[in-house]
């Protein structure tokens, strides 16, 4: 094991299969990444899964939005992705564990970009010329529109990477899915792990369009979601005969 930071209390590193570390959180009783891999799934749902490369090079700039920003994963890899691009990118995540926020600042206090974060309040902040990574730490529902009601921005990627619905639901609902959709460009990409039927109906109630991402590793496939577009047939079709209910604030 690499890290020189300890864990915060009630988390376990557990090693996946590509040779990347996630966390096992006893809040939540859960891992943050499949036991697949972690730094592959990130890759592939994310960096590759919201195109962020390509949208960075079309539109000259770039805002990603990360909902669980866990042990850093998602932004290391974007930052890797991105380092030699001389547009301007952010990175917003959200975090409630703000202990495991403090642990990845000490963690990564000699990294090139992530020896600037300080924190503001509940806000974690770094910033260079090209690159802007703020996390806002405290729960989501709150800190996300709070923020972005003042700092008004549109985001072009998200990173829909909460624990699972069963564990997390909060942040899989059709309210948290029309939040998002308020804050977002209109061509935006949001992808995520899950293929659930709740919470595609969730982003379906929402006014997102949805497209299936491919598989990874032994799940089934993922979700894309975007606000053009056409919704896959066959998505529509599957819901329409599944008698799950879409996730609501009300009904879990
Ligand atoms: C699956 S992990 C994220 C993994 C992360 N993207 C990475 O690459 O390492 C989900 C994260 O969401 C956080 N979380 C759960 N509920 C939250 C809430 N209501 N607001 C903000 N963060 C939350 C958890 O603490 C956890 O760290």
């Amino acid at each position: 094991m690499t890290f020189k930071t300890t864990i915060p209390p009630k988390h376990q590193w557990v090693k996946t299969d590509d040779g990347s570390f996630t966390l096992f959180s006893e809040a939540f009783q859960e891992t943050c990444h499949s036991s697949t891999g972690a730094k592959a799934e990130t890759l592939f749902n994310y960096i590759v899964g919201c195109q962020i490369k390509e949208q960075l090079n079309t539109r000259k700039a770039l805002s990603v939005l990360e909902v669980g920003f866990g042990l850093g994963i998602g932004f290391l890899m974007t930052y890797d992705e991105l380092l030699h691009s001389s547009y301007p990118w952010k990175f917003l995540s959200l975090e409630i564990d703000q202990a495991l926020l403090e642990w990845f600042r000490l963690e990564y206090k000699d990294h090139p970009f992530l020896k600037n974060l300080k924190w503001n309040g509940s806000i974690l902040e770094a910033k260079t010329e090209n690159i802007h990574l703020i996390i806002l730490g405290g729960d989501a529902r709150k800190t996300l529109p709070a923020f972005l009601d003042k700092n008004i921005q549109e985001i072009d990627a998200i990173y829909q990477d909460a624990f699972s619905p069963k564990k997390n639901p909060i942040l899989w609902t059709t309210e948290w899915f029309e939040l998002l959709k308020k804050y977002s460009n209109p061509g935006v990409i949001l992808s995520t792990y899950s293929s659930s039927s709740s919470i595609r109906k969730s982003l379906l109630e929402a006014g997102w369009i949805l497209n299936k991402g491919p598989q990874f590793g032994a799940k089934r496939a993922s979700t894309r979601a975007t606000l053009q577009g056409t919704s896959n047939p066959d998505i529509l079709i599957q819901l329409k005969n599944s008698p799950t209910l879409a996730l609501r604030d009300d009904n879990f």
